[in-house]
């Protein structure tokens, strides 16, 4: 080969790996894990949760945990499963946690934001209000319960009205970005007790926070189609 073809090769293997390079870029930039808009405005849910939370809790907090889940799942197994299987998989291998943190946090808030949708049930009715009256005592106790389980929760976490395996409602808390569904428990109503979710409306009052939020926010339509009868 002489010198000359040498270099054209050279010079055109070098264009080639240019052009390619964008491609190569976007399809590693393309998000698989994405935020769904919120389903009302910003102030929809003031003043249980102001305006400036939901901005932060919504369009800082919740969004970095796409943005982060994306950049751990890339090249992993996890980026070709859905969300709910992510988090039900790392929940079982310790080696994941740090997946989990990220995924359960999407997923979390997700149940969190969708069941303050406006205009529907202000309390339980039907299957799962027959269903809450016989396994926790009617909704006056599964608000306490909400509550004291809430203030259990040791820095941050979440507390949760539950359908258990065997069908029936439980209370419980997860630590950190942890789901109930980890644990094979489908979460009816999520209560986000990080401090994140509450400080700014209520400063250190965290009861304060979850019964304003039991009492004037959750949307009980919502959480009776998480409901299996
Ligand atoms: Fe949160």
């Amino acid at each position: 080969m002489t010198i000359h073809r040498r270099a054209m090769l050279a010079v055109f293997a070098a264009s080639a790996a240019t052009l390619a390079m964008p491609r190569l870029v976007r399809a590693q930039g393309t998000p698989k894990f994405i935020q769904p808009p919120l389903p009302y405005s910003d102030t929809a849910l003031s003043p249980a949760i102001g305006q400036q939370t939901v901005q932060l809790h919504y369009g800082k907090h919740h969004a970095a945990y796409y943005a982060n889940l994306n950049r751990l799942a890339q090249g992993k197994d996890y980026n070709d499963m859905s969300l709910i299987d992510v988090v039900k998989k790392a929940s079982t291998i310790p080696a994941d946690q740090a997946i989990l943190n990220q995924a359960g946090q999407c997923y979390n808030h997700e149940l969190y934001w969708d069941q303050f949708k406006p205009g529907g049930a202000r309390a339980p009715a039907g299957a799962l209000a027959a269903k809450i009256d016989s396994d926790l005592e009617g909704l006056a106790k599964t608000k306490e319960a909400l509550i004291a389980a809430g203030n259990t929760v040791f820095g941050s976490g979440w507390a949760w009205l539950v359908q258990n395996g065997d069908g029936k409602l439980a209370i419980t808390t997860t630590p950190g970005g942890n789901n109930p569904v980890g644990r094979g428990m489908t979460p009816l109503l999520g209560i986000d007790v990080w401090e994140h979710a509450y400080y700014l409306d209520f400063q250190n009052r965290r009861a304060d926070h979850v019964k304003a939020v039991l009492d004037t926010l959750v949307n009980w339509d919502v959480v009776a189609a998480r409901f299996k009868a």
